[in-house]
């Protein structure tokens, strides 16, 4: 599958410095080449680089058109209406004001999806629905006090379901590392932060995402609006300042980046901006190009092969990634569909040991990999399925493999 659509669309990364880029509410638009007919050149335009549909921002522009002043101006007005309604910084001072109030005054209101100081009910009083008693519980799982931006083709904010995220963070914290980058991982990057409170060692997490409702819960040092598909920061100097200090491994932190893209993202401009951040990895630790920034980059199985395209030296662990919100993507313990969503990283896969617990089992050489799996039957009966599954045969089919075994049993 590639990032070609049935009439052929294909991204051409833009050029970094260009100026001339056209830009809406998301940032710096990304470049387009349709192609109809093969022996034809194809058009180039620009269009939004996180939306998807048109109905969620409407920027299109032909390479070569020229822009009316008005057209611009208007522009200019219509990205500036769709900008947050406050600075990280203002946000910042309101989260200090709001949790300085009695318990009692603190709201939530759920239409603006805002944290509402008393000076502001009055604005909100015909609002649909208000949080009252906004205790700091509440405060430190921003991910349940917010809805989550499920639409699919811009945010589709699926949740990773607490025993993925807690896989996750205990694999990586056993490989030694402190530092994580949580890009598009707002639920890792709020588990990082209650383990924390909890005690122990502290673990640092900065989080990138274009969600901007997060500015009112994490500091600038802590949360950065970012488009993972133009690598671009809304802050820009400031955020980019912040982001290269957390790359920074000083007295020997040792970093990692994971990441959870919309599932219907394009796989080239986010390989790009991946790079990109690999290489203030490398430039900010005095690394040698032939090193790599340790990533994991959580993607459905199928698109294998476009991420190694990009990234030669990943490979596709077999665990099945699971969801909170996700009506489909779920653990297959309850005999629902089983998730297509792995791992892809450049750590080895056998420091990666798959949690027993959820029937993963691996021989000490890695060849082989059983995977025990408990489904319901019809009649509500619970069997264990063992799918043994030779690592002989090609990733992608040794995969596809794992997952059609299984869900095929389950449809039975
Ligand atoms: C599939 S969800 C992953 C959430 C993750 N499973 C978790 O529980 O932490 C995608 C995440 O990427 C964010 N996102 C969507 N489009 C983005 C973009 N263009 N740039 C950066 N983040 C984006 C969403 O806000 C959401 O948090
Ligand atoms: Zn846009
Ligand atoms: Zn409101």
């Amino acid at each position: 599958m590639g990032d070609a659509t049935s009439d052929s669309i294909e991204v051409i990364i833009p050029n970094e410095n260009d100026k001339t880029v056209p830009r809406c509410s998301h940032g710096p638009a990304l470049l387009f080449e349709r192609t109809r007919n093969v022996a034809q050149k194809g058009r180039r335009f620009y269009a939004c680089s996180a939306c998807r549909d048109r109905k969620d921002c409407n920027l299109f522009q032909w390479e070569d058109e020229k822009i009316s002043e008005v057209r611009s101006l208007a522009r200019e007005a219509q990205n500036s209406s769709k900008s947050p309604p406050f600075t990280h910084q203002e946000y910042s001072s309101r989260f200090l004001k709001f949790v300085s109030l009695p318990v009692e005054q603190r709201r939530f209101c759920v239409d603006c999806q805002l944290l509402i100081l008393p000076g502001e009910w009055m604005n909100h009083a015909k609002h649909r629905a208000l949080s009252e008693n906004v205790s700091v519980q509440m405060l430190k799982r921003p991910s349940l006090l917010l809805s989550p931006l499920d639409n699919k083709k811009s945010n589709a904010q699926y949740l990773f379901a607490d025993r993925s995220c807690n896989f996750l963070l205990d694999v990586l914290l056993g490989l030694g590392f402190q530092k994580f980058l949580c890009v598009g991982t707002p639920r890792l990057h709020e588990r990082i932060k209650l383990r924390n409170a909890e005690g122990g060692s502290p673990i640092k997490s900065l989080l990138l995402d274009i969600d901007y409702r997060f500015c009112q819960f994490y500091g600038q040092d802590e949360f950065c609006r970012y488009n993972m598909f133009n690598h671009y920061f809304f802050d820009e100097q400031e955020a980019v300042t912040e982001f290269k200090a957390f790359l920074c491994e000083e007295g020997g932190a040792k970093v990692i980046m994971i990441t959870d893209p919309p599932f219907g993202g394009l796989v080239k401009p986010l390989a790009n901006s991946f790079s990109q951040i690999s290489q203030t990895w490398k430039s900010v630790n005095d690394e040698s190009e032939h090193v790599e920034m340790p990533i994991i980059w959580t993607f459905p199985y199928f698109f294998e092969s476009r991420i190694l395209e990009y990234f030669p030296s990943f490979s596709m662990l077999d665990y099945q990634v699971d969801y909170e919100n996700h009506p489909l993507y779920k653990h297959g313990m309850t005999g629902r569909k089983q998730s297509p969503v792995r791992l892809f990283t450049n750590l080895s896969p056998k420091g990666v040991q798959l949690p027993a617990d959820e029937g993963y089992r691996t021989d000490v050489n890695g060849d082989i990999v059983m995977n025990v799996v408990t489904v319901s039957s019809h009649h509500g009966v619970t069997v264990r399925l063992v799918v043994a599954v030779l690592f002989l045969i090609t990733p992608v089919v040794r995969n596809k493999q794992a997952v059609s075994t299984v869900a095929a049993t389950n449809t039975k």
